[in-house]
């Protein structure tokens, strides 16, 4: 599915034309290649079409949502002031470490999702009993800042972060009355929601499978603009982590981020940005080609889109052909929901299994390698009533077809040889 000769060619178009290649070869503006910031501003405000279209300003290039998240980090957190990192569990757990090296080992706590996506009065429960506790920083230490004043940004008192559509593990889309209530609860505690909007593009439907469907939903940050008159502040309470690693690949190490104005001046601010330019900035010229000529938007509609449907089909009748009678059940079944999309299926094992016995057999005795449920727990925060030690991920996106077959029909083998030591 990689689109190696359109990259190649855009790749000689840039480096053949001496104005583009002067400047992807530099360093570059802190915001980004102007043209892709220009040109992503567009391909967003026809694929989601928001109340008002989406201005270049809005949007600033970034090395991919990983290495975003480090930078929003570092310039709206403090850990001297910043108090909780809130995760919808089960969560992209490679996001852990990251919100560790930004000083908050130990201050993260998960919140359950049902099939709406982050259970948001939870969430408000929770901020509420933390700062009534008094665990929460006293006004004088609210004074302490281990980081300066700057008056391009602000100090946020909590984060909240989630992956709102075809979430990691669990392929979850957040309903949209969900995604408001997040957002008034994000304004209420002054909370910064970072959402990885990674999936949105890879969403196809059971009525018409051949096309892509639009979103299901439109984004926080779309939300954030309009509801309740829009941002209370210059900043806002949300920002959209966007990449091209699932799209192109991951190798390519560009993103973007979008959030109010000020946010993104803000955090194109970071330190490592304003010594270096944006990240990615020669690959950034290859990319702005894929979306000069509508390349992209093609490429996802009439490629990627249904060979992901096909292989997430492909994958949901495998597991009730092979794993079905032993009591396993999943979600998404692209049979059933009018949108799925993303790369997983989460699977759910009968009471008598635990997933890390499935996994550690499966590797032992298939060389299999599965998602154990408890990878995506919050280290040290457990959202009560998880059932992760039950759970597994699987994913459509990365094996060939016929392999996606082969290793559901071992999982099956593997299933059956426990079932039959335990009975
Ligand atoms: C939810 C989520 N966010 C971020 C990433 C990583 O994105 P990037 O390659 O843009 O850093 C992944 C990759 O699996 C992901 O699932």
């Amino acid at each position: 599915m990689l689109p190696v000769e359109r990259l190649k060619q855009a790749a000689d178009n840039t480096l053949s034309n001496k104005v583009i290649f002067t400047e992807g070869f530099a360093y570059g503006p802190d915001e980004g290649y102007f043209p892709l910031r220009k040109n992503i501003a567009n391909w967003l405000s026809r694929y989601y079409a928001p109340a008002q279209p989406i201005s270049a300003e809005r949007i600033c290039i970034t090395g991919g949502a990983s290495q975003n998240l480090a930078c929003v980090l570092q310039v709206f957190t403090d850990p001297a002031q910043t108090e909780i990192i809130w995760l919808v569990e089960p969560t992209y757990h490679l996001v852990f470490w990251i919100f560790e090296d930004a000083g908050f080992s130990g201050r993260m706590r998960g919140i359950p999702e049902d099939e709406e996506g982050m259970d948001v009065a939870a969430l408000e429960r929770a901020l509420d009993a933390f700062e009534r506790s008094g665990d929460s920083a006293s006004q004088d230490d609210q004074k302490k800042r281990h980081k300066p004043h700057r008056p391009y940004r602000k100090i946020y008192k909590h984060v909240i972060y989630c992956v709102p559509c075809f979430s990691n593990p669990s392929g979850t889309t957040m309903s949209h009355s969900r995604r408001e209530a997040l957002i008034r609860v994000a304004r209420k505690y002054n909370a910064l929601v970072v959402a990885d909007d990674v999936y949105d593009f890879l969403s196809w439907g059971v009525t018409h499978p051949a096309k892509p469907v639009s979103c299901p939903q439109l984004r926080l940050v779309d939300i954030d603009r309009v509801i309740d008159g829009g941002p209370e502040d210059r900043f806002g309470n949300v920002v959209s982590n966007g990449s091209f690693s699932k799209l192109i690949g991951p190798g390519c190490r560009v993103g973007w981020a979008e959030g109010t104005e000020d946010f993104i001046h803000g955090l194109s601010q970071a330190g490592s940005t304003r010594s270096g330019g944006a990240p990615s900035q020669l690959t950034s010229t290859f990319i702005n080609e894929l979306l000069e000529d509508n390349f992209l938007p093609e490429y996802i509609a009439n490629i990627i889109v249904p060979e992901g449907r096909r292989r997430h089909c492909l994958l949901a009748s495998a597991i009730k052909t092979h794993l079905g009678h032993f009591g396993v059940s999943f979600t998404p079944d692209p049979e059933t929901n009018p949108v799925a999309g993303g790369y997983y299926i989460w699977i759910q094992l009968p009471a008598v299994l635990t997933a890390t016995q499935v996994c550690q057999e499966a590797l032992e005795l298939q060389n299999l390698v599965l998602g154990c449920g408890e990878t995506f727990a919050v280290p040290g925060g457990n959202a009560p009533g998880g059932d992760l030690h039950r759970r597994l991920r699987l994913c459509f996106m990365w094996e060939d077809e016929g392999r996606l077959v082969e290793g559901v029909g071992r999982l099956g083998l593997v299933i059956q040889s426990i079932l039959t030591k335990v009975r």
